[in-house]
């Protein structure tokens, strides 16, 4: 499927239905997060038909109901490693949403998950997955202007990869990014202060680079 088309229909969601992710769509989501470990030298795990991470209070404070799956992002503490996981959790993410089911970031709302997270590696964020009881709504967006070096008569690509970057999910929808443009053609990407914008940072530029078809250095 197009991936703009994926990345439009992807909204988060907070709660599930009570069905079970098919043996099919399994492999497809352990197959990704097998290859992204391998090629990446990650620790992303991923937990079916497990309830308790998502039973805690903070979970139900956090509106989540119904949460039976998740990938939980772990890997070696590194200055990089916020942003790497991001990245690669997003391509899980839509490869979810092509699979048909819904997912929503999650960096405070959950309990303790089953992650085995070795010496010297951190969890730093879980994505819930399953089939939601409704697929989202989009978020509110600030305008293009603030988001990067906007100007007059940028080129197509570049326009292509912000309306990625703004369909891209970011920790209570902050989008503390800014891409910019340099005048010998390449694109920088840099995250905000706050909390998760780094996480935001990887995320972000994924979807820049499947809208624009280019890498941001
Ligand atoms: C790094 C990150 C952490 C997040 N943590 C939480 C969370 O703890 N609880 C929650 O309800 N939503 C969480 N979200 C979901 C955001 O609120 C959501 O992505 C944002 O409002 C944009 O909406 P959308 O995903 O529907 O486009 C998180 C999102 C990101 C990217």
């Amino acid at each position: 499927m197009d991936m703009l088309e994926l990345m439009k229909q992807r909204h988060s969601v907070r709660q599930y239905e009570d069905k079970a992710i098919e043996p099919e769509k399994r492999e497809v989501l352990d197959k990704l997060i097998s290859d992204i470990n391998k090629e990446k030298g990650l620790h992303i795990q991923i937990f079916y038909d497990e309830p308790k991470c998502f039973e805690s209070k903070i979970a139900h404070y956090g509106n989540f109901v119904g949460v039976k799956n998740y990938i939980c992002l772990v890997g070696r503490k590194s200055t990089r490693l916020d942003e790497t996981l991001g990245y690669y959790g997003e391509k899980i993410v839509l490869k979810a949403q092509e699979l048909g089911l819904n997912t929503c970031w999650v960096a405070l709302s959950h309990g303790k998950s089953n992650a085995n997270i070795g010496r010297g590696e951190k969890q730093v964020c879980i994505i819930a997955v399953g089939y939601g009881k409704s697929n989202g709504f989009p978020h509110k967006n600030k305008s293009m202007k603030r988001l990067c070096n906007y100007k007059d008569a940028l080129p197509d690509w570049f326009i292509k990869g912000m309306d990625a970057a703004m369909l891209a999910p970011t920790a209570l929808n902050q989008q503390k990014f800014f891409i910019e443009l340099q005048s010998d053609g390449t694109v920088w990407a840099r995250a905000g202060s706050g909390f998760y914008t780094k996480i935001d940072l990887g995320i972000v530029k994924y979807h820049f680079e499947i809208g624009s078809q280019k890498r941001i250095l």
